[in-house]
């Protein structure tokens, strides 16, 4: 791949977890080193859920740690707060005067929400791929490292830069695309037996960056599993599958290769699995909870850090904004 722009962010709503390690953060560190990388903490994106001033701060700082944690490096990526970086909020409002209600109604994450909390269906997050694009496009980033929950956001954010294009005859943005390293876009299923790992689903249902090994254990141990299988080579029901796919990106594919074999021939002992899982899971964190306590209580260094990357992402964003302005018809 040639060099790219890239920006992605992950939503400041507590610690990381595997999904949000292997569908996002994981490629951020692989990208940093051959990529022009705008990454950022998503902290204007968490007002739709109305944290506390105290759990707004809180956990941005957290992500920052995790983010430092896992690889991300202040000299290659730009790392950035996104209110750090108010270009994006005059590129949000642009883009909304030219998106519809009907469309935004009918994403996805907007109607999962509505569902979920019908006493705050609130502008924000109606207009929540509005503020992801002007993310995107305010770098003019092409590649955006997400996990596949987040397919339908680019899809959208590409209809704006089109329609913008269109709309003022020139070419300002490109049509970014969702990425993940080497493959398909990830899904990391939870441990509850349905849907994916999110920090919405309860505490039980994700693996955290920073658990320690005794809450990785209680965890694991308590994930859903059935009786077992009865036929030779039988489809492993969805709870069974789930914990297949957290041994795979864990463990070594021989361990997944002899789990899997004593699963079809109906002699898997799920107590078994739950334990290597544990130990492997134990392993692969290990380095994370480190580097967390590490970092964690080097205020002077994590401000150094996000001094730098306001000023690098204000120079990318400035320039986009600029052009912006201009083609739109503002002109001093
Ligand atoms: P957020 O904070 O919900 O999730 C952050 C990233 O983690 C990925 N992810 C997963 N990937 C695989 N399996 C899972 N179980 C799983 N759970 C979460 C998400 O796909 C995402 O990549 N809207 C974004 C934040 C955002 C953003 C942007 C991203 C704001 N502006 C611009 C890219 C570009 C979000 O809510 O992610």
């Amino acid at each position: 791949m040639s060099r790219e722009i890239v920006c992605s962010g992950i939503r400041p709503t507590g610690n990381l977890h595997l999904g949000n390690y292997f569908g996002a953060l994981r490629n951020f560190v692989k990208m940093q080193e051959a990529h022009d990388c705008f990454f950022f903490i998503a902290d204007y994106h968490s007002l739709t859920t109305h944290p506390t001033p105290d759990n707004l701060y809180n956990n941005a700082r957290q992500i920052l740690v995790q983010y430092l944690a896992a690889g991300l490096d202040p000299d290659k990526a730009t790392i950035y707060l996104q209110s750090d970086l108010p270009e994006t909020v005059e590129l949000y409002l642009f883009f909304n005067m030219n998106a519809y209600l009907g469309e935004l109604e009918r994403v996805t994450s907007f109607k999962d929400k509505v569902r979920q909390q019908p006493n705050n269906v609130n502008a924000g997050l109606l207009t929540y791929p509005t503020l992801m694009a002007a993310d995107i496009l305010i770098h003019k980033a092409t590649k955006v490292p997400v996990g596949k929950d987040q397919e339908q956001h680019l899809e959208m954010t590409r209809t704006f830069a089109n329609r913008f294009n269109n709309m003022y005859k020139h070419e300002v943005f490109p049509l970014p695309q969702a990425f993940n390293f080497g493959s398909d876009l990830v899904k990391i299923p939870g441990l509850d037996g349905s849907g994916k790992m999110g920090k919405s689903e309860g505490e039980m249902n994700a693996i955290f960056l920073n658990d320690d090994p005794a809450a990785i254990k209680k965890k694991i141990m308590k994930a859903k599993t059935d009786l077992g299988p009865t036929e030779m080579n039988q489809e492993k029901p969805v709870e069974i599958a789930n914990l297949f796919t957290l041994l795979s990106v864990v463990s070594t594919p021989d361990t997944v290769a002899y789990f899997d074999d004593l699963y079809n021939r109906c002699q898997i002992r799920y107590g078994d699995l739950k334990k290597q899982l544990v130990e492997d899971m134990v392993k692969f964190t290990q380095p994370f909870r480190e580097r967390i306590a590490e970092l964690s209580s080097d205020e002077s260094y994590l401000r150094r850090v996000m001094d730098q990357g306001k000023e690098k992402a204000h120079e990318s964003a400035r320039r986009t904004i600029e052009e912006v302005r201009h083609v739109i018809g503002y002109r001093n």
